[in-house]
């Protein structure tokens, strides 16, 4: 009996231990990568068995091949023994390498860091709640590096990411512990060498953009989601967004207020009240507010405005589409409306047949798709079913994508451009013409977001709201009409440009300069369009770029800083637009600030005079203006009137500012403004020149359009800004 037992026992010990080490081996065998190259410096390979939902599945864009294969053709540019992937308990563990020193940039929207090493995030779709943790409007899971190559993984799952952080005990750095009691050089965030990533899936899709710079790893990421946006001309004015009960009288009376004062406009918002009920939202005219809506979208147009509407997903019970649309509708309400499932072809045919007809047929330009992110508690829970059999959570990353690609279509079936707001996007949105907006309101980090915007494919909106002061008024439009999308969202406040007239002649002047300014942001666009580098963009993205103020502080002290963290300076409140224009905003309060030129000569936009080379400078040029500096050899087109009115097919009379004396070339993009003929050739890049004539001075041309390719250009006039 006693033999019995010890023998029973010996066996299941025997079992265990080889349980033990079946465990360890699984934990321990890395799966070896396959790297299948898909474009010229584009890698993927695959871990585990990769979800058929994805970002590219769920978008359904085309890469852009040719635009990739014109680009320098680069290695593999990591080590591959160095990547590590690993699936076990149900999720894919993903590791890359890091070099000392290495930075890296992306990782979502965020609004407070640029500089990602050493952080911890939950890429997680939501509002943006304060906190750089990866819970933010457009959480994309891609990285690129100061060393010139991206990472992307295409799983539109919650991804846990040690950016940097985790230290494994096979570092190839050796272990150095060190002695706290003893030693300053302790450090409470020991040298990590890699990027660490928990996917909660069985498998995953991983991508790798080669460079040879970080612009061109960016670049090969937007391309290959299909290259960016390319909005209508009117998208790049100013846009006005009217209080959510204002009727056709009102938003009329408002257009005509505009004219007075002389300021330009060429979007008007209508907010939640256009609808006949909301939230949750019927998607039908309100018929005492806008009891013709198709007459007075056609009033706007004859003054060259278009219109945008505000929505958010969630369905009313009330509304016409409801007995259609019930059956496709997820298992959870929000704000007491049905939430439809994307997912469904039924669903994009029934909502999509609606707002053709009611919609896009009267008039309506485009929309502004509200919280599709969350907070939580506004959003559907991780435990809804959705009909399509799409889990809540891949619905959560996904959902803003999927609004835009059902809009964007209708548009695209019209083969007219529309340009709109999102609030929830991905990596799989890099094409579509939306921009991210939200109800956070620091200017300054309004700022950042608009840098980091420029890593990860989306676009973002410092939209202006209200003030406390008319500095602050001023400051903040001065930023909005250097962004992707210039606009005053006066749904609750009812502000408008002039409500401050201590700054209404600045803030018009600024305006102003927007619009005569879309030329030359235009092309920026057409170049995100055609060779995916983004318009707007961070100073990290600029070849050669070294922050000279990088410094790293962190003194130990009992009650802030008990474990001595370091701080860092970022590069998170300049930015450029396109290759030759520096933007360095002033915030309230605020008189002078550092801007740091990168290498070759700077001048400033305003005079033309030299600001400085390489260096840090003292920018204080006064409220009225925001710093703006010019590369040397820039060419800057400019409509010659802010009066333009961003028609299809009119012609328009350029100046063309030139900057310093380096001889340059500078190519600007022409096509109708409008429709999507461009994708079939119907756009010109016209050649201007700047070099010296036979006298010695500085002479400008420009080539001719190109026979049958558009050509809404009239005179040209070259303005040399630099004596
Ligand atoms: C918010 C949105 C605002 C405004 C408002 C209308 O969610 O961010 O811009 O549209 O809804 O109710």
């Amino acid at each position: 009996m006693l033999k019995k037992t010890w023998l029973l026992r010996m066996n299941s010990l025997i079992l265990m231990v080889l349980m033990l080490v079946c465990v360890n081996i699984v934990m321990a065998q890395d799966q070896s990568l396959s790297w299948t190259k898909q474009a010229s410096g584009v890698w993927v390979a695959e871990v585990g068995k990769p979800e058929l939902r994805n970002f590219t599945t769920t978008s359904g864009v085309k890469p852009k091949l040719e635009a990739i294969k014109a680009m320098q053709n680069v290695e593999f540019p990591l080590n591959e023994n160095e990547i590590k992937a690993v699936v076990f308990d149900g999720k894919t563990y993903l590791h890359f390498p890091l070099e000392v020193g290495e930075k890296i940039f992306g990782l979502g929207l965020n609004f407070k860091t640029v500089e990602q090493r050493g952080r911890i995030l939950r890429l997680h779709v939501d509002h943006y709640g304060g906190k750089d943790d990866g819970r933010t409007h457009a959480p994309v899971p891609f990285y690129v590096s100061s060393k010139g190559y991206g990472v992307f993984i295409n799983s539109a799952r919650y991804i846990d990411v040690w950016a940097g952080t985790a230290v494994a005990k096979d570092s190839k750095i050796p272990m150095n512990p060190k002695d706290r009691n003893t030693d300053k050089k302790w450090s409470s965030q020991p040298y990590s060498d890699n990027v660490s990533f928990l996917i909660p899936a069985e498998g995953v899709e991983i991508m790798v953009f080669g460079g040879p710079t970080a612009l061109d790893a960016v670049s090969r990421f937007n391309l290959y989601n299909g290259g960016g946006c390319l909005p209508p001309l009117w998208g790049l004015g100013f846009w006005h967004r009217t209080p959510t009960l204002y009727n056709d009288e009102k938003v009329l009376g408002e257009v005509a207020e505009f004219k007075k004062h002389q300021f330009p406009l060429s979007v008007i918002g209508l907010e939640p009240g256009w609808q006949s009920k909301s939230y949750p939202c019927t998607y039908q005219w309100d018929p005492g507010r806008f009891p013709e809506p198709a007459k007075f979208m056609a009033q706007l147009k004859d003054q060259n405005i278009q219109t945008n509407l505000w929505m958010n997903p969630y369905i009313s019970p009330e509304s016409e589409l409801i007995k259609k649309l019930k059956p496709y509708t997820a298992s959870h309400t929000v704000w007491e409306g049905f939430v439809p499932d994307y997912g469904l072809p039924e669903v994009n045919t029934i909502i999509g047949d609606h707002i053709k007809k009611y919609l896009l047929d009267a008039g309506v330009s485009g929309f502004k798709m509200d919280e599709n992110d969350g907070y939580d508690n506004w959003l559907w829970p991780d435990v809804t079913l959705f009909p399509s059999k799409i889990p809540a959570e891949q619905m959560r990353q996904l959902y803003g994508v999927m609004m835009q690609k059902m809009t964007a279509q209708l548009y695209r079936d019209q083969n007219r451009r529309t340009y709109g707001l999102i609030r929830a996007s991905n990596a799989g949105g890099v094409s579509f013409p939306y921009v991210i907006y939200n109800d956070y309101y620091s200017h300054k980090d309004f700022i950042t977001a608009l840098i980091n915007s420029s890593f990860i494919g989306v676009l973002w909106t410092p939209e202006v709201r209200g003030s406390k002061t008319a500095e602050e008024w001023l400051r903040r439009m001065q930023t909005v009409c250097f962004s992707p999308l210039a606009m005053l969202n006066a749904w609750s406040d009812g502000t408008k440009p002039w409500s401050f007239p201590e700054v209404e002649k600045q803030v018009a002047e600024v305006a102003n300069l927007r619009i005569q300014l879309i030329p030359y942001i235009y092309t920026c666009f057409a170049e995100y369009a055609f060779y995916g580098r983004p318009p707007m963009r961070a100073m990290n993205l600029v070849d050669g770029f070294t922050s000279n103020d990088e410094k790293v502080d962190g003194k130990l002290n009992s009650t802030d800083n008990p474990y001595a963290q370091a701080t860092r300076k970022e590069m998170k409140d300049q930015f450029m637009v396109g290759d030759n224009l520096l933007v360095a905003p002033l915030f309230e309060g605020e008189t002078v600030r550092k801007v740091i030129l990168p290498k070759g000569k700077w001048y400033d936009f305003y005079t033309g005079k030299i600001a400085g080379e390489a260096e840090v400078i003292n920018a204080a040029p006064g409220l009225d203006k925001i710093p703006v500096y010019v590369k040397d050899g820039g060419i800057i087109p400019m409509f010659e009137s802010a009066q333009t009115t961003l028609k299809s097919g009119e012609k328009n009379n350029l100046i063309i500012r030139f900057y310093g004396t380096k001889y340059a070339d500078y190519k600007l993009y022409d096509d109708d403004g409008e429709t999507f003929d461009y994708e079939k050739g119907a756009f010109s890049w016209r050649d201007i020149r700047v070099a010296a004539a036979k006298d010695g001075k500085l002479k400008g041309t420009i080539s001719k359009a190109e026979k049958s390719k558009p050509d809404n250009i009239g005179t040209v006039k070259f303005q040399f800004m630099t004596e």
